[in-house]
């Protein structure tokens, strides 16, 4: 079987590539990625051998046709996906994540896919409140808040449309937030494990009570795997962790007892505009009807994950040299 897999030189594409390698080594795996920014092809330096890779943007119509040649399968990644960087230049959101999406739907149709798989999100259900005992479930209304959200909830929407329109056979699954190796250091998590391994804070937005779910990436690779072999076509699966659900503070209190810091490691900063309180994931569905089940504890794969941060320096610092730097000064500046 030939799968093609977009956006898999980012974090979870490239998590997702290095699983379905090793689950299903027979199949043939072409990865289409711009390279942006988030793109890294050191991320898949111990696959590359084992995968065919193509430069390319899915925005564009001749580049997206090909590189989906004989696929049977569609597995889209690609995204833009920082918050923070929706914020300062929604544009580019809304080209790749809705147009590209638009574009990699056509071609699945001219080239009889059986399966196009989209990667969406949580956030598209829009803001809990803090005290709010409300779990999104897959009949739950769309009502994104920032521009990645509405982004992300524009590409949803179409690639259902493709399905009832066209009879593209199409499965959605929105998750919550992922954590794990090879995750870009401008994201919460990397971001604070990384500052505190160069000797600096971490920055908590606001009050740091909003609350997220966290995901070992793993957990939403197997999940992946059960809707493209078990899902019913045309259906949404919502994917969340099951753990307790955690705010912002109480991670930055538990990385840095892992850490080995204090708490005065922690610097609270100006919040970002417009955000999300909380969010929350029902998972019944993909747990009933396809038995999918996370592994990966919090806290344990919390640790796990700073182990590969100390042992992969050389990566995250050369990730965090260059353009990020621009980027972090900008963001955090006058915070
Ligand atoms: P990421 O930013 O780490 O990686 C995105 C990848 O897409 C990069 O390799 C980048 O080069 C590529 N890309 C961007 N624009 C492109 C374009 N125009 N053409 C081709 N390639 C392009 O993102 P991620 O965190 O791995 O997220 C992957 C997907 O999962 C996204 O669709 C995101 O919305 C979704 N998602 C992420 C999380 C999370 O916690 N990170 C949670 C739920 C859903
Ligand atoms: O819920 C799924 C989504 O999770 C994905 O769709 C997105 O692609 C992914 O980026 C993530 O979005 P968040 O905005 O929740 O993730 P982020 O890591 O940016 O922030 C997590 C929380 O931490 C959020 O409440 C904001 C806060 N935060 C973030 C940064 C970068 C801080 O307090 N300080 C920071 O410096």
């Amino acid at each position: 079987m030939k799968i093609l897999i977009t956006g898999g030189a980012g974090f979870i594409g490239s998590n997702f590539v290095r699983y379905w390698i090793k689950h299903y080594p027979k199949d043939e795996i072409v990865v289409l990625d711009k390279l942006t920014y988030a793109g890294n092809l050191e991320n898949l330096a111990d696959v590359k051998d084992r995968i065919s890779f193509v430069k390319g943007d899915i925005c564009d119509e001749a580049a997206a046709d090909k590189a989906m040649a004989k696929a049977d399968m569609v597995v889209h990644f690609a995204a833009e996906s920082h918050n923070d960087r929706a914020i300062m230049d929604p544009d580019v959101f809304v080209r790749t994540n809705v147009f590209g999406t638009h574009v990699l739907l056509k071609a699945a149709l001219r080239r009889k896919v059986k399966r196009f798989h989209h990667i969406s999100t949580d956030e598209v259900f829009g803001d809990l409140p803090l005290n709010s005992k409300i779990k999104w479930n897959e009949a739950s209304p769309y009502n994104p808040r920032s521009p990645y959200a509405a982004s992300k909830a524009g590409s949803d929407h179409l690639v259902r449309a493709f399905y009832h329109t066209y009879g593209l056979p199409v499965t959605i699954t929105n998750c919550t937030n992922n954590f794990g190796p090879f995750m870009f250091p401008e994201k919460f998590l990397p971001l604070a494990i990384t500052n505190l391994l160069e000797g600096k804070k971490i920055p908590i937005y606001g009050n740091g009570r909003q609350v997220r779910d966290w995901l070992y990436v793993d957990d939403h690779c197997s999940a992946i795997d059960l809707v493209l072999h078990k899902g019913k076509i045309g259906d949404t699966y919502l994917v969340g962790s099951e753990h307790r659900e955690y705010a912002n503070l109480e991670v930055a209190k538990i990385l840095a007892k892992i850490m080995g810091e204090g708490e005065d490691c922690i610097e609270f900063v100006k919040d970002r505009p417009g955000h999300d309180q909380k969010y929350s994931i029902n998972a019944q569905k993909i747990q009933t009807e396809l038995g999918w089940k996370p592994k990966h504890e919090f806290k344990e794969w919390l640790e796990i994950t700073v182990d590969w941060y100390k042992n992969n320096k050389s990566w995250w610092q050369r990730v965090k040299s260059g353009e990020y730097q621009k980027y972090y000064t900008l963001q955090y500046k006058n915070r």
